[in-house]
């Protein structure tokens, strides 16, 4: 399958957004379902051709498993995977040796919870996370907290959703042992500032885990300027496909990480007594991976290392800018969270309306949002809410859907009245 370039609507979208970064017909689903409103991108993106053409040329002419055949077809698909390996390392700034394979943002938090967390931390030590968090980077720390007994405290949140980062100064002189925090916060979209949030750990002999599922889709992290300890991605929200991710670890700390999970794939010699385990990130990754979708997201790197950072962070202010402007034209409808930087995401509830109601009648009216409490539970407490409506942008979107959406919206509510 190929797909003539004057499909691509390309970087030069007008700043109006008017138009799409990337034309819709580009996403085969999109393209099919020509009235379909697609506002939630922060819960999975829709997948451009070239991300499914990959899966298909694979599947249909070089698949085999990795690393074990000697035959060519395997060697080949061993080579595609170690190249997207390289891929994502190139993407995060990081070397090849230091992404593990996952299959998705969740799991990688749970690995360094796992290998990093039962082999170091010591009862009574201290894990900060942040009331920004999706519940991926809550629970695992709970849990080994449970496993290790451990203290676990959260960085507080002000009114417009921003952390509030004296109270992370003064939690920092507690000592804590590690900070886990979000890159972007995926219910209000906040952007958090990363590089201060890392060198104030360091500062204070912490290391840091960074969550990086809903900032990569719309702006860069270098994990070298960032200087982070830990950082994971999920390959569905970056347009590629669902069950791959990966995870950064710092060279210095992979070194001595132990194995997450025993099997095949991450030995170098095994005996009925003891196993000696291969060197680098392999160590981590036991059993056959996701091959065809590992390939498959170095390709959706290509496709967003295409469009340009720069030009997604326009188009999204634009959408945002002109959704929060729309909305606000709903009686009764308010926008949860006004952090200084947020990606393109917005969450909102309206008087007397349950945002599963929302959710449910926009869908019905073929807008996709999301609502609920989008897996981030204490947030959603401190805005003293049980859930919103969030719609999220993708490079495919047009103010064009805003209207769709608050069109719909406004019929939401006279039918609700
Ligand atoms: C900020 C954040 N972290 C982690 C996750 C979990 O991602 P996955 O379900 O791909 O593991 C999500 C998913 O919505 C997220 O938004």
């Amino acid at each position: 399958m190929s797909y003539p370039q004057h499909l691509t609507a390309g970087t030069n979208a007008p700043r109006s957004s008017g138009q799409p970064l990337v034309a819709r017909a580009r996403f085969p689903l999109l393209h099919n379902q020509p009235d379909l409103v697609y506002l939630d991108s922060a819960a999975s993106a829709q997948k451009p051709d070239v991300v499914i053409d990959r899966l298909m040329r694979f599947y249909s002419g070089e698949y085999a498993n990795i690393h074990r055949g000697l035959y060519p077809l395997s060697e080949t698909a061993t080579e595609a995977y170690d190249a997207a390996r390289g891929r994502i390392a190139r993407f995060l700034g990081a070397d090849k040796d230091e992404i593990i394979f996952t299959h998705n943002a969740t799991e990688g938090v749970n690995l360094v919870a796992h290998a990093f967390g039962d082999a170091n931390l010591r009862p009574g030590d201290l894990i900060l996370t942040t009331l920004l968090e999706h519940h991926a980077n809550i629970v695992p720390w709970q849990l080994l907290k449970e496993r290790r007994r451990l203290r676990l405290a959260a960085v507080p949140v002000d009114a417009n959703g921003d952390l509030d980062l004296a109270r992370y100064e003064m939690l920092l002189s507690r000592e804590p042992k590690l900070v886990c925090v979000t890159a972007a916060a995926n219910t209000i979209g906040t952007v958090t500032p990363l590089k201060k949030i890392i060198e104030l750990a360091h500062r204070f002999g912490a290391l840091v885990m960074v969550d990086a599922a809903q900032a990569t889709p719309h702006f860069r992290l270098d994990v070298k300027d960032l200087d982070c300890d830990f950082l994971t991605i999920t390959g569905h929200k970056l347009y590629g496909p669902d069950g791959i991710g990966a995870l950064y670890v710092k060279e210095s700390l992979l070194a001595d990480l132990p194995p997450f999970m025993g099997g095949g794939g991450i030995i170098r010699s095994v005996t009925i007594d003891h196993t000696d385990f291969a060197d680098g990130p392999r160590r981590f990754e036991a059993g056959t991976p996701a091959i065809g979708a590992a390939i498959a997201f170095g390709t959706a790197l290509d496709f967003i290392d295409e469009i340009g950072f720069d030009a997604i962070a326009a188009h999204d202010a634009c959408l945002t800018d002109y959704a929060a402007g729309r909305l606000a034209e709903i009686g009764g409808l308010k926008i949860l969270g006004h952090p200084r930087q947020r990606i393109g995401i917005l969450s909102f509830v309206m008087d007397g309306l349950h945002p599963h109601d929302i959710g449910t009648l926009l869908g019905e009216s073929g807008v996709c949002i999301r609502a609920g409490h989008h897996c981030a539970q204490p947030l959603m407490e401190h805005f003293g809410v049980t859930g919103t409506a969030r719609l999220s942008f993708g490079v495919h979107n047009t103010t064009h859907d805003v209207d769709r959406l608050v069109d719909s919206l406004a019929r939401v509510r006279q039918m609700l009245r």
